[in-house]
């Protein structure tokens, strides 16, 4: 959806999940891959390329910093949603991005 997703209404989105699904929340595919249950980071837009601007390679990362990349760096931050001179919705910025990567 590019930057529609981020200008749409929160309800107009939601509706887009199947209802038998809608009031799951956080789903296991969240934090692992569904054929071998290790731990994967799948959000292409927002988390994955804001690993690389910060130098790594999500491919890359070990057992032990996925444990702290699918906690903390998709959810458990204050990230911002940055707006265009209309106050639209145009991205999300995480607060380590363009920090250093020391786990
Ligand atoms: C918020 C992230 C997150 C979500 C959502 C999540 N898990 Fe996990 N899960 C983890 C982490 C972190 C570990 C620890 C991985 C490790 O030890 O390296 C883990 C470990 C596991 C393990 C043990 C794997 C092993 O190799 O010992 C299983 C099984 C598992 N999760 C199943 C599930 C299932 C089923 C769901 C959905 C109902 C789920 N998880 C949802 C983060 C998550």
């Amino acid at each position: 959806m590019g930057l529609d997703y981020y200008q749409k209404p929160f309800r107009e989105i939601h509706a887009k999940i199947p209802e038998k699904h809608s009031k799951l929340g956080v789903a296991c595919i969240d934090c692992h891959d569904n054929k071998d249950m290790s731990l994967k980071v799948g959000k292409e837009f927002t988390v994955i390329p804001a690993l690389k601007e910060i130098g790594v390679d999500p491919a890359k990362i070990d057992r032990q910093e996925m444990r702290t990349v699918v906690c903390g760096a998709q959810c458990h931050v204050t990230y911002v949603i940055p707006r265009d001179k209309d106050m639209k919705p145009i991205a999300l910025f995480f607060p380590w991005q363009g920090g250093k990567w020391e786990i």
